[in-house]
């Protein structure tokens, strides 16, 4: 089969890493990916959001079979107009991607559906988002409804901050369109897990737990980010987690979604407070989690490619996946100043070094090759990512190789999986 895979990050380094070992594969290609993308996949020069440019290279190169990473092309409807042009895609449809791009359109579907999630309120005019949050007081939980690249959502400690926040959304527009639409909601208290599972319209398939970091900061410190590690499984999501996630989050949600006209296909993620050891819905995400993923994928033993295939295919009543028992770890290097100012095309050395360490696998994210030095590009430029036996024995072997790594612009937490390490 010929595939593309559309994204640039350590999630689709991960994903073009698991499809490139893939028996079905024969030739696969990376739009726009990046220089450790360039080991197992032809890169492509367009962007992952060039619609029609994504739906023209496929055409011309008769790809069988497409895999989105990021949600904003899916928000935007890739997925439609690849299956459309009569190629196969993993992916939801637009309509189906609502369930990341809009969150007022989630917390009514979970009012419908009782949907374990924070009470909240929509609003639409700023003067009575003040008012509600004067009346609820802090601490509160402002986001804009759109897709906001991970930066709509603010926590707010104080009355004063949520009331800023509401102003920078819905007055200032800081966000654009996105801020027009406000979702105001409960603070949760708890632990973050992501769940995620293969949903092919109907059955869900559930993958191992995992936990992100999302602070940017050692002991969950400093300003959100995308993610700066993860690990897998996360001991918080217990059988009983899993149960109730299983049953009061995805299979509604699956449900509903069918009989509304608009199936959700594709890898469904739902990042959950678990608290007193149940978990309630705080997003879904539409797409793999990044670094979620590469700590997931080191884990399958199973050939990616066919699930994703049945995922499409509307077949995964049967399917099973197989993965290793050994836990996993990934360390996101950023560039220093992330989430703020970075420099760019730092030199970064040492990666072969860092490879060769016992069951690591080194990601890239934001790199490229010039001249045949690797220069950092983006903010999180690497994912550095072990198996081991225990989380602790992933958790050495992926600092292992951090430390092997020679980038002095470049920094890392240094205490990944704290919470499932003793
Ligand atoms: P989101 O973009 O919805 O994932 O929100 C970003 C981050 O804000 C989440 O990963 C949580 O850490 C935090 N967050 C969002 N909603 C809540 C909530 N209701 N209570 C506590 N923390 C929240
Ligand atoms: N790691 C969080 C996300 O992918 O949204």
């Amino acid at each position: 089969m010929r595939i593309l895979v559309v994204g640039s990050g350590g999630r689709e380094h991960a994903l073009c890493w698991a499809i490139s070992g893939s028996p079905l594969c024969d030739k696969l290609y990376c739009a726009p990916g990046n220089a450790g993308i360039a080991a197992v996949a032809e890169r492509v020069p367009v962007g992952a959001e060039d619609i029609p440019g994504l739906v023209d290279f496929a055409r011309g190169q008769k790809i069988d079979f497409v895999v989105v990473g990021p949600e904003a092309p899916l928000v935007a409807g890739l997925a439609d107009r690849l299956e459309e042009a009569g190629i196969k895609t993993f992916g939801p449809s637009a309509a189906a991607a609502r369930l990341e791009g809009s969150k007022g359109f989630v917390k009514d579907l979970c009012a419908r559906l009782d949907i374990p999630t924070a009470r909240y309120r929509r609003f639409t005019d700023a003067a009575a988002a003040r008012a509600y949050v004067r009346e609820q007081g802090a601490p509160i939980v402002i986001k804009a409804d759109g897709l906001a690249a991970g930066k709509g959502v603010v926590v707010a400690t104080t009355v004063e901050e949520a009331l800023a926040a509401v102003d920078e959304r819905m007055v200032a527009r800081k966000f654009g369109e996105a801020g027009a639409d406000l979702v105001i909601e409960e603070f949760l208290a708890g632990e973050e897990a992501s769940l995620l599972a293969l949903v092919d319209g109907e059955h869900v398939l559930p993958l191992p737990s995992a936990q992100d970091h999302k602070r940017v900061g050692d002991g969950d410190t400093g300003p959100n980010t995308g993610g700066m590690g993860a690990y897998s499984p996360a001991p918080v999501v217990t059988p009983e987690v899993e149960r109730i996630a299983m049953e009061r989050i995805f299979k509604p949600t699956v449900a509903a979604m069918k009989a509304a006209g608009t199936p959700f296909k594709g890898v469904l993620y739902a990042g959950v407070i678990v608290d007193k050891g149940r978990p309630k819905l705080i997003e879904f995400n539409v797409r793999f989690g990044d670094p979620e993923c590469q700590a997931l994928l080191v884990r399958l033993k199973s050939d990616l490619l066919p699930a994703l295939i049945a995922t499409r295919d509307g077949e995964l009543a049967d399917f099973d996946l197989r993965w290793h028992d050994e836990a996993s770890l990934c360390v996101v290097m950023a560039a220093k100043g992330y989430p703020g100012d970075y420099a760019k095309n730092t030199e970064i050395k040492g990666l072969d070094r860092a490879a060769a360490v016992e069951g690591a696998v080194v990601f890239h994210a934001g790199t490229a090759e010039k001249g045949g030095r690797i220069l950092a590009t983006g903010g999180r430029v690497l994912g550095v990512t072990a198996r081991g036996k225990t989380v602790e024995e992933a958790r050495a072997r992926a600092y292992r190789a951090v430390d092997l790594i020679d980038w002095p612009e470049g920094f890392c937490r240094r205490d990944i999986a704290w919470r499932a390490v003793k």
